[in-house]
Formats: C-alpha cells, sequence, structure tokens
C-alpha cells in the first residue's frame, strides 16, 4: 500500500474525502497529530498523544463490487483483531466494527463513501488505534478504553504494527471484493463478543432492543426483538 504522511491534520478521513480524486486506490493517509477526529455516531475522536495510529485507507473498487462496499470495515476490524492477536492479546469484535480486550475499546473505524454523480469515487475506512497511551489518558475518554502497550506491558513500534495490518489486509482483500462477508464470516463470528446476547442496536432514527442471533451470509446482524420478530439489521451500533 502507498503512503501519505501529514505532520498534522485535523481529520484523515476528512483530508481524504478533500483529495479523494489525487489519492490513488490502496492508499494510506496517516498523521502523528490528529487535531479534529471524528468517529461514529457524531461521536469525537480524541487525539491520545503522538504513538497512537490515526490513519485512513482509501478503496476505490470498480462499480460491480457494491454489495460487498459496506463489509470492507468487517474485512479492516477482522484484520485488525488478528494483528492484534500477534501481540498475544484476544480482542472481541463489538458489532459492525468496534474492538474491544477486555470490554474496553482499543480501536474503532469510521467508513465513509464519496459519490459524485452516483458513481462512487472512493471508500475512505478511517482507523484509529491506541497503541501507546498512558492510563492518565485513557481516563479522559468517555467511554472505557484501553491500549496495547497497557495490555501487554510494553510499548508497541507503531509502524510494524501498521505493516503488519496493512499486509493482512492486502492478502485477503482482491478475494474479500470477490466473494464478500461469506470468505471471513466464521473468523468474524469467533471474535464476536454479543452474539447470543441482549444488546441495543442504535439505528439512525430508533434504538432496537433483543438478542442477537447470529451474523448472517453478508455480515447482517440477525436480532430477534422483544416481540419475537426477527430483524436483519445492515447498519446501525451495538450500544
Ligand atoms: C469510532 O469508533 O467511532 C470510529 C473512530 C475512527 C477514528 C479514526 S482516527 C483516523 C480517522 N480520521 C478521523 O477523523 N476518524 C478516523
Amino acid at each position: 500500500m502507498d503512503l501519505i504522511y501529514l505532520e498534522e491534520i485535523d481529520s484523515t478521513n476528512k483530508y481524504a474525502k478533500e483529495n479523494i480524486d489525487k489519492i490513488p486506490d490502496g492508499t494510506i493517509v496517516f498523521t502523528d497529530n490528529q487535531t479534529a477526529g471524528r468517529g461514529r455516531l457524531n461521536r469525537k475522536w480524541m487525539f491520545t498523544g503522538r504513538d497512537n495510529i490515526y490513519a485512513s485507507m482509501i478503496l476505490k473498487p470498480s462499480d460491480t463490487m457494491v454489495e460487498v462496499y459496506s463489509n470492507l470495515t468487517q474485512l479492516l476490524c477482522l484484520t485488525l483483531c488478528q494483528t492484534f492477536e500477534e501481540y498475544g492479546v484476544s480482542p472481541k469484535i463489538k458489532w459492525p466494527n468496534d474492538i474491544q480486550i477486555n470490554g474496553k475499546k482499543i480501536s474503532g473505524i469510521l467508513a465513509e463513501a464519496v459519490t459524485a454523480d452516483r458513481k462512487l469515487k472512493g471508500i475512505i475506512l478511517g482507523f484509529g488505534i491506541n497503541l501507546n497511551t498512558s492510563k492518565e489518558v485513557l481516563e479522559k475518554i468517555d467511554q472505557p478504553a484501553t491500549s496495547l502497550n497497557i495490555e501487554i506491558g510494553k510499548n508497541i513500534d507503531k509502524k510494524e504494527f501498521l505493516e503488519k495490518l496493512t499486509s493482512k489486509f492486502c492478502l485477503l482483500y482482491n478475494k474479500f471484493i470477490e466473494d464478500g462477508f461469506l470468505l471471513i464470516r466464521e473468523e468474524y463470528k469467533k471474535r464476536a463478543n454479543f452474539l447470543k446476547k441482549e444488546v441495543t442496536v442504535r439505528l439512525p432514527d430508533k434504538d432496537i432492543c433483543g438478542i442477537a442471533e447470529d451474523i448472517t451470509e453478508n455480515g447482517a446482524l440477525k436480532l430477534l426483538d422483544k416481540d419475537n420478530n426477527e430483524q436483519i439489521l445492515l447498519i446501525g451500533d451495538i450500544l
């Protein structure tokens, strides 16, 4: 993957969006100092120090692969988990693409699609990873959070982590574009921490409570709601 390094930027996702025409397919934009990071559900992504990862992957798949676009975050989520596992920890996935260790968030993904005249210009997968953060800084985050250095008791080489992650992602990417979520379904499910549990899913217009039954072949969440109706959710976030 090509890399674009920015010493400081408000948001790597915003930069990627604004420069989408100039950035080639398969590029990672990353910075050491992100001053206005954005998260899902209109949240902010806090700057937690220069030794953490703030990056956006730019992908420009062909128009014929529309069905799998929304699953690309899940591919990144799985490869992030597999990278963490190389450091001896056991990450878990909160649907669709939060990564937690011992119930605390260590990484999040913000996916955005850029279109013009109904044509896809590119998909931006922004990800933040707490690699080397102090406990004091983690406490300032608005939800329970952890960092890899704290989990394993030593500092992490940022460049090495990013290389491991991108090589895992690239290995699977082409096949994933053809086969879709099914390619990773079992590996994804193995790491899911919400299956068979009662969950609340936030949709744009409402929250739904129910039992998370399964992840379908398309990566959707199969939920049995309070009235025993089966809901297949392709969007939303488990709270
Ligand atoms: C979330 O869990 O809410 C998603 C967080 C995504 C944060 C990353 S950091 C790099 C990229 N640029 C942004 O502004 N956000 C993403």
